[in-house]
């Protein structure tokens, strides 16, 4: 006898109810509810598939699809009834088709299982989400390289170690994150193409002795083929994986970025001016306006990694096929795109917005003896002078400069010449900073024709 409390869709076997805690812990609803329109969208092409196959009626088939609708635009519009004993939004989709066509919902789950249905409709998930991140890198690469452009000659310090190094562009400096957006975009198209494969069908687990066309279902839903083994169909969560480990290391580019501006903009730096839009106030101290949103990307990477960590964690170990412990694969997944999306867009707008302190750039870059690599050069170039020779005369001469407070190109002639006799006049082309930047012409460098170049190639490759 089966009481009427137990499960409608596997009630068969149960006598009882499930505890309350039981519900709490095995519901995913919650939370699956987002994957709506994936699940309609495999259920519809499943009953084409059936009816095609003739493993259905045309006219069963054909309700179920307009069934599937209307669940859908009940959903979208807010008035859905999500049942917690229904557990998941497989089972809450089935049971409200049910309550609109009545018995052909039942033929709908014929040659499937939920272990297909949820694969399949993560993936679904999945996959739209690694497009929006396509497209929220690419704005955000558009607005650096309009950056970039703009400053393709502006100077300002390189660093290394947080010291000022060598002077560098503007524009070079915005195009070393074009580079790392870059390599993001690829990662995210890797893993498109990788997991663009379809579970539906799998089955449980073993497949079924139904005569399904697995390829027209997978064409349906935008897949390229179907997955070829029905165990790994269901248990494989490397696509969810994937998309987390590419939005880590977006994730961890945005948060050194991020750092970058919160220093930029410090008032020890004053190299940029965030806009209002992107920053806010103290309650206390009237003259602050923080870098909130730079901060909150910097700090976003940790739960996104964490995700990754997480899921990780729930999928080492698993014995195949599906075991219950993958339902703890979306909550991570969901949590990491919504932020990555969000530290996105925010970066993008920060970047359209944010306003160079040209002059700042400028005095900085050359302070610091920032010149004395150029210096070191000229010495090897027009002294023929060995390096290290070269380095070390250099070192001298940034001593004395030192000393005296006061920059390389402060330091006169016969300053010079008491360090090395045959320094020239001519040594002063090399110690400004335009000089120096426009002579780093080497593929990569940063002089500003080789940053336009960059510009324009990553131009023609964004279309
Ligand atoms: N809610 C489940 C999940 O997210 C759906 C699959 C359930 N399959 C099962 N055999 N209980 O993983």
């Amino acid at each position: 006898m089966t009481d009427k409390t137990s499960n409608q869709m596997w009630g068969g076997r149960f006598a009882a109810g499930p505890d309350a805690i039981m519900e709490a812990i095995n519901a995913s609803i919650s939370f699956d509810k987002r994957m709506a329109a994936q699940d309609i969208a495999g259920s519809r092409a499943h009953a084409a598939m059936l009816a095609a196959t003739g493993i259905v009626s045309d006219s069963d088939a054909a309700a179920m699809r307009e069934g599937l609708l209307t669940v859908l635009s009940e959903i979208e519009a807010g008035e859905f009834q999500f049942s917690t004993a229904l557990e998941d939004i497989h089972m809450n989709v089935e049971a409200r088709l049910k309550d609109l066509i009545g018995a052909p919902a039942g033929r709908l789950h014929t040659g499937r299982s939920r272990n297909d249905q949820v694969a399949t409709d993560f993936r679904l998930w999945v996959r739209d989400q690694l497009d929006a991140v396509d497209q929220a890198l690419q704005a955000l690469m558009r607005a650096l390289l309009a950056q970039a452009e703009a400053g393709a000659d502006w100077v300002m310090p390189g660093f290394t170690h947080l010291q000022t190094a060598q002077p560098v562009t503007w524009g070079h400096h915005m195009m070393a994150y074009v580079e790392m957006f870059g390599r993001d975009l690829s990662r995210v198209r890797d893993a498109r193409a990788r997991m663009n494969e379809c579970p539906l069908g799998a089955a449980a687990l073993a497949g079924t002795s139904f005569p399904i066309d697995r390829d027209m279902t997978a064409e349906a839903l935008g897949f390229d083929r179907p997955c070829a083994n029905s165990l790994d169909a269901v248990s494989d969560r490397d696509f969810a994986l994937e998309f987390l480990g590419a939005a880590s290391i977006c994730a961890m580019h945005l948060s050194r970025f991020a750092e970058e501006l919160v220093i930029w903009s410090s008032a020890q730096f004053r190299f940029v001016a965030l806009s209002d839009r992107f920053s806010t106030g103290s309650s206390i101290m009237p003259q602050k306006k923080n870098p909130d949103a730079a901060e909150l990307i910097r700090a976003k990477v940790g739960r996104i990694f964490g995700a990754n960590v997480a899921l990780m964690m729930v999928m080492k170990g698993l014995p195949l096929a599906y075991s219950k412990d993958m339902q703890e694969d979306k909550e991570q997944v969901f949590d990491a795109a919504d932020n990555l999306m969000l530290a996105l867009a925010a970066m993008e707008g920060m970047v359209r917005d944010m306003a160079a302190r040209r002059e700042n750039l400028e005095a900085a870059a050359g302070s610091g003896f920032s010149t004395a690599t150029d210096l070191a050069d000229w010495l090897v170039r027009v002294l023929d002078m060995p390096f290290r020779e070269a380095h070390h005369v250099t070192g001298a001469l940034v001593a004395k400069a030192e000393a005296k407070g006061c920059d390389l190109p402060d330091l006169s002639l016969s300053e010079m010449q008491e360090v090395h006799g045959e320094i020239t006049a001519a040594v002063y082309d090399v110690l400004g900073v335009h000089n120096s930047v426009a002579s780093r012409v080497s593929y990569g460098g940063t002089a500003p024709a080789q940053v336009r170049a960059q510009v324009a190639r990553w131009k023609e490759r964004l279309g």
